[in-house]
């Protein structure tokens, strides 16, 4: 995979969703010993809770699984982000649309909804897990979406470099 290649998840308030994309894909990247060639991140499209650790059911969720994502901090969709990440994934539709709204024209990376990599009920939305309580639901849709992107990423940015 090309060390260019960075990857940037994207949901509302950036406390639940893409905390634990970009828990469960820092942490498959590690496994494959791609962390150091990689940058991923995660924000939110809202001003909500920025500077806040990640909501303590996403934080408990992800802890069943064995991973620690309560480091993360909560920040908001800059400007910049344009420049510096090559794939934009979104967790839903209202961030894909906003995410869209917003790119520059001369923006050359990718902007995807994540379940368009999920090959299951591929092409949904992730559902909002803050009001519905369904963290366990939303962790096994998201691991299997950031499976699908990494894999999608690989087969199309290997033997580039
Ligand atoms: P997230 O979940 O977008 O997955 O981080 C939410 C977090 C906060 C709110 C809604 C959804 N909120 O309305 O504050």
């Amino acid at each position: 995979m090309s060390h260019h290649a960075s990857i940037l998840f994207v949901c509302l308030g950036n406390i639940c969703r893409s905390p634990i994309a970009q828990g469960i894909c820092e942490a498959e990247l590690r496994k494959r010993q791609l962390i150091h060639r990689m940058q991923v991140d995660s924000c939110g499209t809202s001003h909500y809770h920025i500077g806040h650790a990640p909501d303590p059911r996403a934080i408990q969720a992800m802890k069943a699984h064995g991973y620690d994502i309560s480091p993360q901090r909560a920040r908001q969709l800059q400007l910049s982000d344009y420049a510096q990440y090559t794939y934009i994934v979104a967790m839903d539709r209202t961030h894909l649309h906003t995410i869209e709204q917003h790119k520059p024209v001369h923006f050359k990376g990718h902007i995807h909804l994540l379940r368009n990599f999920d090959p299951s009920d591929n092409g949904l939305d992730v559902p909002d897990p803050y009001y519905n309580n369904n963290f366990e639901h939303v962790f096994a849709i998201i691991e299997r979406g950031v499976h699908g992107l990494l894999a999608h990423m690989c087969s199309h940015l290997s033997g580039n470099g």
